[in-house]
């Protein structure tokens, strides 16, 4: 199923990231939104204006346009990318046709396109493609820079007033150019909404986000590059690397960002396994570091983006997360002196007060404002870089080294608790001077544990609600921006605050809208947008009010398919390849989920249901030769494979048990 074109790579680790396994087949297929073949052709006409006739049926379509300023608008139905063709049947000397996309339905125009390269307020930056046409007749092919990242919509429009006619507009997909089969998971979700009106919300959101991801995975030589000219030009060099790499956009930038990494690589680990990726565009951000300083840049060629503290966390909070899920200790060894560099870089910013003081040349990140001074994200995730590179240290065999970064995220876990918590709102302060309480902050305090007790988790959790509007969290970082990125880390925090119920309830507001609303996609995640739910995302703050520059296929909007995943399933890995492993679902007022992934090792699965008497039944599925530890929903007597087992009792009072791999069931009446 997997091709595997890089033997070099493939002999020097076994092709440990290759293992032929797809999830098992079941009624989840039918919300996977990868095509079956990577041709895919226009689906139903939405538009036809002038003299024209069309006919679209499956997988075969034609038109004629055959007066001045005649146009057909296709629709894909879903989000798409690549390179167009068509074949031209008659048409005369000289004529040519002018092609626009879209995302959004509203911006379908025979005249632009949505826009990829510049923000501008008059949406005009893109414009049309002109294409000139073979006469009489023969075929029209994009080339790869011609080619559009991401659309749903096509525009053909006549430029003349000569007739034209062609048939068989297609599109061959170009992302994912390293897999076979689209559809080919390696991991699966499946549960039933007993409250949102589509019952099947949480299974397509889950699969929204896993196709998100792959439209994000692209070719080295096929990244955003914006001509002086207008239009745009998508062959342009993503990074010293030869295969695949993860970039944060399908329609733009289509560059590496590896602060959207950190969404979007877990959204990789639980559905398709495919690592390469991100590994590829790990390097991009290791190799382009500065010698002189050991920064890292804040995003990969050809934006080459520089001055970004969290963002540099986030390439080494990414190396770790490569590391967990495959192993792969041989890239850490080879990335080990840059990546220890970095970390001093970050760490030479601690100042007196025990936290880090970011400078405004290195406050950008993922676009809020006042980045800068003991800021509280960048501070919990230096705290988070801290201890996976502890983790990373001893895995290397570097105890001493792994000591010092756990006694350094100490200290600035306990300055962070003293500077920044604020008791009288029960939530972190943005830094020590303002009375600002982050989104942002908060939810990575309580996901990366850098809350002193887990009493503040629920306060914090609590807290972060006073943000919400029934379209999601109004952040009180940047105005009239709502921002999934950041969404998706909240949601991940009321998990683990144990506060499942809001954990879905957040999803069935913010993801409700974006994966629904007929001004997006319906199958792909928005980048972001405004309070009143208009594409005009960070209008006033650098998209020069474009609404048409937003994206539509952003892998950092898809943090729901991972916490689905680590959460309500309640399976995660806590060693190696998933050699130690936990399950404890948050049950979060469902009546039944199933799912899993692999890794190298194979496959982890959980099923869990409710049944109308309340008893809770846990089929757990693990490689044999792992261990995991396993925590039931209450801290009721339960039975693992028919027998009562005795458990340890966790901190907060619940049973938690060790279990070898192999497929168990544990039975507790809730
Ligand atoms: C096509 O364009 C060429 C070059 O501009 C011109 O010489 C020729 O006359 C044109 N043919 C027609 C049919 O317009
Ligand atoms: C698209 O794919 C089809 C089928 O694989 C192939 O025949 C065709 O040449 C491809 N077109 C382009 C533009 O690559
Ligand atoms: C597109 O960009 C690439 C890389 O920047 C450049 O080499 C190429 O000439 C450009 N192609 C076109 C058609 O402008
Ligand atoms: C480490 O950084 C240097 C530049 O400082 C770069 O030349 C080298 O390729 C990087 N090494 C890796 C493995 O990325
Ligand atoms: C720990 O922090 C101190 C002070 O910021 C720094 O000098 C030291 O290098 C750090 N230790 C490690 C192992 O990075
Ligand atoms: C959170 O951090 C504390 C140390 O500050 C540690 O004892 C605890 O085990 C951590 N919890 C988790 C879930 O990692
Ligand atoms: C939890 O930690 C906060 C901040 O340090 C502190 O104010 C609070 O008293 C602690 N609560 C408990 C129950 O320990
Ligand atoms: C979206 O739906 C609304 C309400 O049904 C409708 O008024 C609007 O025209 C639709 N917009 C598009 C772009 O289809
Ligand atoms: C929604 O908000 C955007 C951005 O703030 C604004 O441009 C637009 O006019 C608003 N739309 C409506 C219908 O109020
Ligand atoms: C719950 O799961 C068990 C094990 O998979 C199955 O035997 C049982 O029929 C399920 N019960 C319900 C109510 O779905």
């Amino acid at each position: 199923m997997f091709l595997c074109p890089f033997s070099g790579f493939c002999l020097l680790i076994s092709c440990a990231l290759y293992v032929a396994a797809v999830a098992p087949a079941g009624s989840w297929d039918a919300f996977n939104y990868a095509p079956r073949s990577r041709t895919v052709f226009p689906v139903q006409v939405v538009d036809s204006v002038g003299d024209v006739e069309v006919t679209v049926e499956d997988a075969t379509n034609s038109m004629t346009l055959a007066s001045q300023g005649s146009y057909i608008a296709l629709d894909f139905l879903k989000e798409v990318g690549g390179l167009l063709s068509f074949t031209v049947d008659t048409a005369s000397e000289n004529t040519s046709l002018a092609l626009s996309f879209s995302e959004s339905p509203l911006f379908i125009s025979p005249h632009q396109s949505d826009d990829s390269c510049n923000p501008s307020p008059l949406m005009n930056s893109d414009g049309a493609q002109i294409l000139f046409l073979p006469a009489p007749s023969g075929k029209v092919m994009q080339t790869i820079a011609q080619q559009r990242g991401g659309f749903r919509y096509l525009t053909i429009a006549t430029t003349s007033g000569d007739p034209v006619s062609i048939s068989d507009v297609q599109v061959n997909i170009t992302f994912m150019p390293h897999w076979d089969d689209l559809r080919a998971y390696s991991g699966y979700f499946l549960t039933e909404d007993p409250i949102f009106e589509d019952p099947d919300f949480l299974t397509k959101l889950w699969y929204s986000g896993a196709y998100t991801v792959q439209t994000n995975t692209i070719g080295p030589n096929q990244a955003r590059s914006c001509p002086d000219t207008g239009g745009w030009n998508n062959s342009a060099n993503a990074g010293p690397v030869s295969g695949p790499v993860l970039v944060d956009g399908a329609k733009r930038d289509r560059t590496v960002w590896p602060g959207d990494m950190g969404i979007s690589t877990d959204t990789q680990r639980v559905s398709t396994n495919d690592l390469l990726p991100t590994r590829n565009s790990l390097t991009v951000m290791f190799s382009t570091q500065d010698p002189s300083t050991g920064s890292l840049q804040y995003s990969g060629p050809p934006i080459n983006a520089h001055g970004s503290d969290t963002y540099i966390s986030w390439s080494l909070i990414g190396a770790y997360n490569y590391f967990l899920h495959t192993g792969d200790l041989e890239f850490i060894r080879t990335i080990w002196t840059n990546y220890t560099y970095a970390l001093d870089f970050l760490q030479s910013q601690v100042d007196n007060t025990g936290l880090m003081n970011v400078p405004s040349g290195f406050a950008n990140d993922w676009g809020r404002e006042g980045g800068q001074g003991h800021n509280s994200a960048a501070n919990a995730l230096l705290y988070r870089s801290l201890i996976t590179a502890a983790d990373l240290a001893s895995e290397l065999g570097d105890s001493s080294l792994s000591a010092a970064y756990l006694a350094n995220a100490s200290a600035v876990k306990s300055a962070f608790n003293e500077l920044l918590w604020d008791s009288s709102a029960a939530m972190f302060r943005d830094n020590e001077i303002t009375s600002l309480h982050p989104q942002d902050g908060n939810s990575l305090a309580v996901l990366y544990n850098i809350t002193a007790n887990a009493s503040q988790n629920v306060a914090i959790s609590e807290g972060l609600t006073s943000f919400w509007t029934p379209i999601g969290p109004l952040s009180p970082e940047l105005s009239d921006t709502i921002i999934p990125f950041v969404g998706g880390l909240e949601v991940r925090a009321h998990f683990v605050a144990g506060q499942g119920e809001r954990a879905l309830n957040l999803l069935r507001q913010e993801w409700g809208y974006m994966l629904y609303t007929n001004i997006s996609v319906q199958s792909t995640l928005l980048e972001g947008y405004t309070a009143n739910g208009s594409l005009g995302y960070r209008g006033a703050t650098g998209y020069n009010f474009d609404h048409a520059f937003t994206s539509h296929s952003h892998g950092w909007s898809t943090g729901p398919t991972s916490a689905l995943t680590f959460f309500v399933l309640g399976l995660t890995l806590t060693g190696p390849q998933g050699s130690s492993w936990s399950v404890a679902p948050v049950l979060s007022g469902l009546q039944s989920a199933e799912g899993g992934f692999e890794t190298s090792l194979g496959w982890f699965g959980v099923k869990w249901n409710v049944s109308s008497t309340n008893d809770f039944t846990l089929v757990i599925e693990a490689p044999l030769g792992t261990v995991g530890t396993v925590r039931p929903p209450s801290s009721a007597d339960f039975t693992v494979d028919g027998e009562s087992v005795s458990s340890t009792s966790m901190s907060d009072g619940h049973p938690a048990f060790r279990l070898e791999g192999g497929i168990h069931t544990l039975i507790q009446s809730l």
